[in-house]
């Protein structure tokens, strides 16, 4: 039953003045690889996506991240532009071919790197709170198989305890992977991202292994007795059949909410993988074997070691359908790479399609449905009883402009970051426990097989001067930052 109070919440998180409560984190959320650059420095090696970028097609525009946004050179005035906007907190993560290069001895030049950031940060007074996966794998670890070798999950651990050996007791918040779905289905099903290998259910095998690499990290972290809290960041989305009345778009639904959330969901935090994934993924092999073959006993026991925070990215949900469209109805991006062949990043998913439902779009075709938020996080809490949880990304790719006296005004970024916003204060309202919001990305920085084309920033990055320039969406976003309101 709906009463006045309910009616009242609503009509106020529609429109009007939301307030978050005292302690919420306001961040903003990099990847080194999509703004570092510096990739030769001080005794890095090189990444898959050093190597997956010089691919033809691979990248749009041919573009490679040797320079990105030169944070690497510029950390302190980026530490200083992150303060000027009020940042509570700042999602960074690490480079493993800096901190161990090639997965070998450490290497302290790289560390040190990540030392002076987070120093920096805490002289600030911005909380670091450090990823230790955004998908630069050392090109040597790929060459020994990859994420579909069970090896590279203790070559990540080993890297994992340098980095906390040297920043631990400085970083109070730690997620082991990042969007752990991308790495998987984008780099060993599809091939949109690095390594591009495209080979069916090894992405499913490949999501195990970074799964065991998480578990591996947090049981141990977890015997050394941390005070750190542990966590995982996934990236999530509401799957909805396009037409619930076609039995083809239900089961469509059915297995993206699988083969998306359902695959990392249930194993952190049930220690299980669903009857249905097994069903879905029923007849298909990678080297002539199920991916079960690959788990072993005492894997699940691992991967769910209890976390004290479930990081959520959400940018989009998805409409699934199990049937043809026609070209022009479909979301380009959901299916599709620009300028690369690429198979479906879904095993066995190659007659699933995702028809335009009417909903506005950013720049990448993705569609803007902040419901979604809320109802996935109320799904998180009900079905999983989730642990206490962040939105460690959210943001949009606009085309902005930018105006002859160098300001850029972003107003639909701002709309689209002001609506989530109102959908996770929905959430809470109605009683789940979210702690804070990292909004993707402090800068404009290099989008993955997209390149530079795509700007996510709520701060302008020129990169021929290297020039920063925070968007008229910065400034509104640091006013909510100092106050924890959402004005009308
Ligand atoms: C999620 C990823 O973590 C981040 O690296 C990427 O840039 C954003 N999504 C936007 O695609």
């Amino acid at each position: 039953m709906t009463t006045t109070d309910d009616r009242t919440t609503t009509a106020a998180v529609r429109h009007g003045n939301v307030r978050f409560p005292t302690g919420f984190l306001w961040g903003a959320a990099t990847a080194a690889y999509q703004i570092e650059g510096a990739v030769a420095a001080d005794g890095r090696s090189p990444s898959i996506w050093d190597e997956f970028s010089r691919v033809p097609g691979a990248v749009v525009g041919g573009d490679v991240a040797d320079v990105a946004c030169d944070h690497y050179h510029r950390m302190p005035q980026d530490v200083e532009l992150m303060a000027s906007l009020n940042l509570g907190a700042y999602r960074f993560s690490a480079a493993w071919p800096r901190v161990r290069p090639d997965a070998g001895a450490p290497n302290q030049a790289g560390i040190d790197f990540y030392a002076r950031l987070v120093d920096r940060l805490l002289d600030a007074g911005i909380t670091p709170w450090a990823t230790l996966y955004h998908w630069d794998l050392p090109q040597a670890v790929e060459d020994a198989g990859g994420w579909t070798n069970r090896d590279t999950a203790y070559r990540f651990a080993d890297y994992a305890f340098t980095l906390y050996d040297a920043l631990g007791e400085r970083v109070p918040y730690w997620t082991t992977m990042n969007e752990p779905w991308c790495s998987a289905f984008l780099g060993y099903t599809g091939g949109q991202h690095a390594p591009g290998r495209q080979e069916g259910v090894a992405g499913v095998v490949a999501a195990h292994h970074l799964m065991l690499g998480h578990g591996l990290v947090v049981d141990e972290l977890r015997r050394r007795g941390t005070d750190a809290e542990l966590g995982i960041t996934l990236n999530l989305t509401v799957a909805e059949p396009f037409d619930p009345s076609e039995p083809a778009d239900v089961d469509a639904a059915l297995r993206v909410d699988h083969l998306w959330n359902r695959m990392f969901l249930d194993p952190v935090l049930r220690g299980s993988y669903a009857d249905e994934l097994h069903t879905i993924t029923a007849g298909m092999t990678w080297q002539g074997k199920a991916w079960e073959e690959f788990v072993r006993d005492g894997d699940l026991a691992l991967i769910s070691t209890p976390i004290d925070v479930l990081g959520v990215n959400y940018y989009h949900g998805d409409g699934a359908s199990g049937r043809p469209h026609a070209p022009d109805q479909l979301l380009g991006s959901r299916v599709e790479h620009p300028t690369r062949p690429t198979t479906s990043m879904f095993p066995g998913g190659d007659d699933l399609t995702f028809p335009r439902r009417g909903y506005p779009v950013t720049g990448l075709d993705w569609e803007v449905q902040p419901e979604g938020l809320t109802r996935l996080l109320l799904r998180l809490r009900e079905e999983y009883d989730a642990p206490p949880m962040y939105i460690t990304e959210n943001g949009a790719a606009y085309d902005d402009r930018v105006r002859p006296d160098g300001s850029v005004h972003d107003p639909d970024r701002w709309d689209y970051i002001a609506a989530h916003l109102r959908a996770v204060h929905a959430a809470m309202a109605a009683g789940v426990d979210v702690r804070g919001y990292f909004v993707w990305s402090l800068l404009d920085n290099f989008e993955w097989a997209y390149g530079y084309g795509q700007r996510f920033g709520i701060v302008h990055v020129d990169y021929e001067t290297q020039r920063r320039t925070p968007k008229t969406s910065a400034l509104r976003y640091a006013e909510v930052a100092a106050t924890s309101a959402l004005p009308p």
